[in-house]
């Protein structure tokens, strides 16, 4: 009896879960642009991308709200290019505030899809990498599902082969150094948290935890009967020991998060070809090559945007 009270006590004073956090950034479709500074700079990836500026994809109709729960950002797919000019207009958009310990949860509708697009939702600290640490949320090329979230850092940080979640290890070593920059990532286990597959299917919503005892994220689809009512409706705190097995997991067993990962920019960005998705691009099936598709075929991109109901933000 003592003891149960006591334990009933000690839980009930307990200072907060270890899951819990509290929002601190609501970025909607109105005001979405607030949340986010452009990065109109040539291509790290070597993609056929030209990056453009606020004013030019404003102007442009790149980056618009279509409704209270939509936010479009888009790449041109009006323009035929000149094969020796700049690559296809898109958009590369970094949060002007920095985060450590957070959790994020990003609600989507639809992410850009067709042969050569290479979308990505991630965070890093740009000047910092790789010491600062990398964490992709959401990536992948030429409509090749499932998605994989990866780690990438500096030397020393790896992860166990065994963990607790529903995806699938591939390389174990984070270091950005050794195997070509692969990363260690991890495969989802369900098509529709990808490309044309995740689009087909409404979305759905990812989200990102970094603490110091590791990363986790995961992807519910959009008519998940297991998404937590904090994810599906915005709630002003969120527990995550709540949220169930992570889709990928991300220990510190043998990997120090707090000297691996400094503050971190969020980043959405939509690039063609280049490093990733121009050296795999006809294993994915797609024709032509893919610089000369990019250039030619402005029509095969009119899905290749991302469109937001909300990002939230909770420290
Ligand atoms: C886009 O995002 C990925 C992260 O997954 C990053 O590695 C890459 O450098 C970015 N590409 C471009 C073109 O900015
Ligand atoms: C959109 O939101 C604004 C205020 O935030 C509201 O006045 C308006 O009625 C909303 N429109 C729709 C279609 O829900
Ligand atoms: C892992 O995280 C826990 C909780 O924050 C911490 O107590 C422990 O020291 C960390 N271990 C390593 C190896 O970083």
């Amino acid at each position: 009896m003592k003891a149960s009270i006591a334990l009933l006590l000690s839980s009930l004073l307990a200072p907060a879960y270890a899951g819990t956090y509290s929002i601190s950034h609501t970025v909607l479709p109105t005001g979405f642009l607030d949340f986010f500074e452009f990065e109109a700079i040539a291509d790290p990836t070597h993609g056929r991308v030209n990056y453009v500026n606020k004013a030019t994809a404003v102007a442009q109709g790149l980056v618009k709200k279509a409704s209270n729960t939509s936010y479009i950002i888009r790449a041109d797919d009006k323009t035929v290019l000149n094969p020796s000019g700049a690559g296809r207009n898109s958009v590369r958009i970094k949060s002007t505030k920095t985060f450590t310990k957070h959790v994020a949860v990003f609600d989507v509708h639809h992410m850009p899809q067709g042969c050569g697009t290479w979308p990505a939702i991630w965070e890093v600290n740009e000047p910092q990498w790789p010491n600062g640490g990398e964490i992709d949320i959401v990536e992948g090329v030429n409509d090749q599902g499932p998605n994989a979230a990866t780690l990438h850092t500096g030397a020393g940080c790896t992860m166990p082969a065994s963990r607790k979640e529903t995806g699938t290890p591939t390389l174990l070593d984070c270091n950005a150094n050794v195997n070509g920059n692969a990363g260690c990532g991890v495969k989802f286990p369900t098509a529709n948290s990808y490309g044309p597959a995740f689009n087909n299917n409404g979305g759905g919503w990812y989200a990102v935890e970094r603490a110091p005892a590791g990363i986790k994220v995961w992807f519910w689809p959009r008519h998940s009967t297991t998404v937590p009512a904090g994810v599906k409706n915005g709630g002003s705190s969120v527990n995550t020991d709540n949220w169930g097995t992570p889709t990928a997991n991300f220990p510190n067993t043998s990997c120090d998060i707090s000297q691996h990962f400094a503050a971190h920019n969020i980043i959405i960005n939509l690039t063609f070809c280049g490093d990733w998705a121009g050296s795999v691009y006809s294993q994915s099936g797609c024709p032509s090559t893919c610089d000369d598709y990019v250039n030619n075929n402005p029509g095969a991109f009119s899905k290749a945007y991302f469109d937001f109901a909300s990002i939230r933000v909770y420290e």
